[in-house]
């Protein structure tokens, strides 16, 4: 079990100076800093092949900064990572941190119940973990997390009978028996239709909202961006173009940012998202000017 305490009053994420080459080609991430207060839930926006999936991924381990670079990225104000390398609490941070994809990335032929299970796993025992001999209240707890998300009828199904919107479901009911601190949900709802995008995105609000849960999620539309997220940062060529409230992002202002990338990040809501930003938890972060990528 993990006795370190989170340490009361620090960013739930702290990024400073990340950047990221992936062999020869242009950086994929430059210089990167940002941060985000518990309880916050923050769009990261960006035309495809902005940088989102990459920060994402520096954020839960999956991927180190350049080595040698000053690069730090810290969690509930633990260091996960610095100068390219991990650091020795980076297994102890990961079981705070969610992963949602947008390829839902649940075990296509087990039961949605086995993969909402794997939340659970880091609190069992090694020789329950191998057998997967699940406590009753383990397995209570995930049938809670099925109900609150509105699938636990299908609890026993393969999860590859499940529909996008309701894999997706699932795994932000995985999250929620992992206990999460931190979800970051990668374009959690590209591929799903508009009432799918709505109820996923209005969930991670409600987790956001109700049980504190920082959620950083990436998306390359604007429209519910403005609809879920008080806060946006916005990449462009792997840098922070901007980092502010999202309702200051005119069409305008998009166009200032992105040129002709805009109408990628503007292209019509496919449905109309119907709540505002406004209801903006925690003070709204200060407009950060940030310069244009060259
Ligand atoms: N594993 C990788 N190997 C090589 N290049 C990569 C890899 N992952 C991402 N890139 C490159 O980094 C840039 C940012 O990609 P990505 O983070 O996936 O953007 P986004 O998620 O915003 O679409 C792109 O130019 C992409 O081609
Ligand atoms: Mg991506």
């Amino acid at each position: 079990m993990n006795t370190t305490p989170s340490v009361a009053s620090a960013p739930a994420i702290e990024v400073r100076s990340l950047s990221k080459r992936f062999g020869t080609a242009q950086p994929a991430l430059r210089e990167v800093s940002l941060s985000v207060q518990p309880g916050e839930m923050v769009a990261l926006l960006g035309a495809s092949g902005s940088g989102k999936s990459t920060l994402l991924r520096h954020l839960n381990g999956l991927h180190r900064a350049d080595a040698g670079s000053v690069s730090e990225v810290k969690l509930l104000g633990r260091r996960l990572q610095s100068g390219g390398r991990l650091s020795a609490e980076t297994r102890a941070l990961r079981r705070e941190v969610a992963s949602i994809f947008q390829q839902f990335n649940l075990v296509d032929r087990l039961p949605v119940m086995s993969n909402v299970l794997v939340g659970a796993l880091h609190r069992l025992p090694l020789w329950r973990s191998l057998l997967r001999a699940f406590p009753a209240h383990e397995l209570q707890g995930a049938y809670e997390a099925l109900q609150h998300v509105g699938i636990d009828a299908c609890a026993w199904q393969r999860a590859s009978t499940l529909s996008g919107g309701q894999q997706q479901r699932a795994a932000i009911s995985r999250a929620l028996v992992q206990g999460a601190k931190i979800i970051l949900a990668d374009e959690p709802i590209a591929s799903l239709d508009p009432a799918s995008s709505r109820r996923v995105m209005e969930l991670l609000a409600q987790v956001n909202r109700e049980r504190g849960v920082t959620v950083m999620v990436s998306l390359h539309q604007i429209d519910y961006a403005f609809a879920y997220c008080p806060r946006t940062v916005a990449l462009r060529h792997g840098q922070v173009v901007y980092d502010g409230p999202t309702a200051a992002l005119s069409e305008e202002r998009l166009h200032q940012l992105y040129g002709t990338q805009a109408g990628e990040l503007l292209t019509p809501a496919r449905d109309p998202a119907p709540a505002v930003a406004s209801a903006s938890r925690g003070p709204v972060p200060p407009l950060v000017a940030v310069p244009q990528a060259a």
